[in-house]
Order: structure tokens, then sequence, then C-alpha cells
């Protein structure tokens, strides 16, 4: 959890004020911070926290995501005494809801159906095929299936995977139909642990895109697509299990093939509805073109987006700020050379131990850092069950395979204790 400090409310005396949607365990809520200090913008943060301990904390709004009405009309509330200027989501599980809560305030945002459908990949599967837009073969199935009965019916390689996951838990490859019965299981047993009932929860399969990946990083104003960066996955994301590591920007994929990629995700975010604010979108290339796997209305997660600078030294939450505030947009063209950061994917399951090298780690030339996030001796917990990362590591250089080069070259240096869980019996 971040410091209850970061909470305390700042500026007061400003004209503008923003409501800012954070979950207690956000990596992105500083930079949001940040980029409203530099634009003098009155803060106030939402956070989905009980409200005691929001008192405790200083947290001017306590609000429970998961109950988007009540949610809603709390913010409602609040602005009846302290009018807002925009409200912005700092990240997924709160899209809905500044969604919701700006269309009751009549404050620009993307429709609640847009937000929804971004959160949902059956929705999204069904409106973008709907409109034509490259996307996988898709099949929706009920969660308490027969897996047997479905790997008679589908084709190989495809790709099981939830409607409402996030950070590939739970995305599993199947070449063939004992993997897919097996992956069926584990999909659903890690559904079933998080509280989804079985007879209500649907899965999706999906044919299996071969390619390369990038993921997009855009505003969208007006239903307008903005490409601000298109990053390269170096790491081939083949499966069984889908784990991201390493971004760089810019792509080495052609002129062409970006611009096609900007097409398709443009295109995407028309048929799901988005049309404000920042979007982060995950394409497939292959001898085809692009074809989209998944499109948010949100910007890039984790502390990736520090890599990131436009014009003269604006972060991507300044662009996102000043486009929900309506203030000038001065540039939205990146600058400075080549950068890339890597997720340090979770080797295995366990307990993490000591983690030695990273001031090796930070001397390999072009690294800009290395960012630990994990404490000690907590749980981790690798894919297809978990969803975080050890931390980041970060770096900057003329060209991205130098940049790919420094980032692998640290990592080489990192050592991760990891013990194995002790089961206790009984
Ligand atoms: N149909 C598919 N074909 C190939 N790879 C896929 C497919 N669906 C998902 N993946 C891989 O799994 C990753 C995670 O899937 P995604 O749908 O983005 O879920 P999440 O919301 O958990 O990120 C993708 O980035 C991609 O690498
Ligand atoms: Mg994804």
């Amino acid at each position: 959890m971040q410091t209850p400090d970061l909470y305390t409310c700042f500026g007061e005396i400003n004209a503008m004020r923003l409501l800012l949607l954070m979950t207690p365990n956000t990596y992105r809520a500083q930079a949001f911070v940040e980029a409203a200090r530099r634009l003098d913008v009155e803060v106030v943060r939402g956070v989905d926290l009980p409200p005691a301990i929001a008192a405790e904390w200083n947290v001017p709004l306590a609000l429970d995501f998961a109950n988007t009405q009540a949610a809603t009309q709390a913010i409602i509330e609040y602005a009846a005494k302290r009018p807002f200027d925009a409200i912005v989501p700092v990240d997924d599980g709160a899209t809905l809801l500044a969604a919701r809560a700006a269309a009751a305030l009549g404050l620009p945002h993307n429709p609640p159906e847009a937000a929804e459908a971004a959160r949902d990949k059956g929705i999204m599967r069904a409106l973008m095929s709907a409109a034509g837009v490259p996307c996988p073969v898709f099949r929706r199935f009920p969660l308490a299936s027969d897996p047997a009965e479905i790997a008679r019916q589908v084709e190989y390689p495809c790709v099981v995977k939830p409607l409402r996951l996030s950070g590939s838990r739970g995305v599993i490859r199947a070449n063939v139909p004992t993997e897919f019965v097996a992956a069926f299981e584990r999909l659903k047993r890690i559904l079933l642990g998080d509280g989804f009932p079985l007879a209500s929860t649907d899965i999706l399969v999906e044919d299996f895109i071969p390619g390369v990946e990038v993921a997009l990083e855009g505003l969208l104003t007006d239903g307008e697509l903005h490409t601000l960066a298109i990053f390269d996955k170096p790491d081939p994301l083949d499966g069984p299990f889908f784990e991201e590591t390493i971004y760089v920007t810019p792509s080495r994929l052609s002129d062409e093939q970006q611009a096609a990629v900007s097409g398709c995700v443009a295109a995407a975010a028309k048929s799901i509805g988005l049309r404000d604010g920042p979007t982060h979108a995950e394409v497939r290339v292959n001898e085809h073109g692009p074809w989209m796997v998944e499109i948010a209305g949100r910007s890039i997660g984790g502390l990736c987006s520090t890599i990131l600078e436009f014009g003269a030294q604006m972060s991507l939450e300044e662009i996102i700020l000043r486009n929900a505030l309506s203030l000038p947009l001065p540039t939205l063209d990146r600058s400075g050379p080549a950068a890339g950061v890597m997720m340090i994917p979770i080797p295995r399951t366990g307990v993490l131990g000591k983690v030695e090298g990273i001031e090796r780690a930070c001397a390999v030339p072009h690294i800009t850092g290395v960012d630990i996030s994990i404490k000690p001796h907590t749980q981790v917990i690798a894919l297809p069950e978990g969803n975080s990362y050890l931390g980041f590591i970060f770096a900057r250089a003329d060209d991205p395979a130098t940049a790919e080069a420094a980032l692998r070259a640290a990592h080489a240096e990192l050592r991760f204790e990891i013990r194995p869980l002790i089961m206790l019996a009984g």
C-alpha cells in the first residue's frame, strides 16, 4: 500500500479541481499526483477503501469500487459541495466508475458502456468482430461445461482466457485436447478461488494468433486516436503462459506496419465506443497484418510510463490530465532517445528472500533505474495464477536494440532468492 501522506490534499486555492480514482495498492497514483502538482490543479483522491481506514489516512473520499452505484452517488454528493472539473481513473478498477460518475456530473468521458466493454473480454470481442476489426475467432463457454466436450469442438492451437482478469492471469495456450482440458481446469481453479460463481461465469476460447506483439499507447480525443508510442515486446509470447517482460520504444516495425497497427487500434476503439482519454492496446502482427488482442480505456500499467516523455519534459500523466481538464496540449510527440522497461517476471511461486545484484544492474550502461517493488518475505506467485512483477528495470539509449540489450544485461545481474512455500498438513 502507498504511504498515507500520499493522500493528503494540496493546492486548495486552485481554480481547477480533479478527482483521481485509485486503488490503495496502485503503482500509478504518484505520477498523476505529480502531474497535477505541475499543472497547479487541486487533487481530491477517491480511494477504494473502507471508510474507517480512509479517515485514519486522511483520504477525503472513500469509495467502494465494487459497488459502482453507491460510489457514483458518493461522488455526486461530494461534488455538490466541491465540484470537479474532471474525473480521472488511475487504473483499470476505476474506469467504469469514472465513466458513470462523469456522465452523472456532465463531465467529458467515455460512455459507461464502452468502459464496461473494455473491461470484459467477451463483450469486447463480440463488438470488435461485429465491426470487422481483425481479431481471433472466439467462442464463449460456461465455466460449468465439461472441458472434454469443448476440447472436441475447438480448433488448435487455441487460447483459454477469463473474461475479467488482467496481467495475463489465467491466459493459457493449448495445442491439443489434453492440454485444453488441463488449461480449462487450471483457469477454473483460479476463477473459483477468486470467488467467481460457477453457475454464472463464462470463459473464452480463441484461436491462437501467431506473430510478434506490440503495445500501443494512445490518447483519444473526441473519438480520434493519437498514437503516443508503440512498444515492441521483443520476448516471444508463444505460451503456454504469456508473461510480459520487455517493452521498447520506438518500435522496429516498418512505418507501414506501425500505421496499420494504429489503424487497427482506432477501429477497435470505435467498435467498442471508447472515445475520450488514454488507451492502451495490445496488437499481434503477422503476415496478414495486425490483429487486436485487447484494448483498455486506461494508460500503460505499473511504472512503465516513466520512460515516456513528450515535448519539453511532459509526462504521459500530464497529457492525460491536460486532456481531461481541456487544457492546451502543446505536443503529443514523444521526445528523447529510445527507451525500454522490463517488468521483472516472477520465475516461480514461493516466498521472496534476498535480492542481490541491484547495484551491478544499475551500473550496466544505459540503465536509468531498477525498482524492486515487491518487499522481501512476501509471497510471490508465478503465472498463470499470479499477476504481478518483482519490479521494473528502466533503460534509455540511442536506439531500441541497445536499450533492449541493456535491460537483458541488467536482468542477468539480478539474483532473486525464492524459497518454496511450506505447506502445513492438517
Ligand atoms: N488469441 C490469442 N492469440 C495469441 N496470443 C494471445 C491471444 N490472446 C491472448 N494472447 C496472449 O496473452 C496475453 C494476455 O492476454 P490478454 O487478452 O491481453 O489478457 P490480459 O487482460 O490478462 O492482459 C496477450 O498479451 C497475448 O500475448
Ligand atoms: Mg493484455
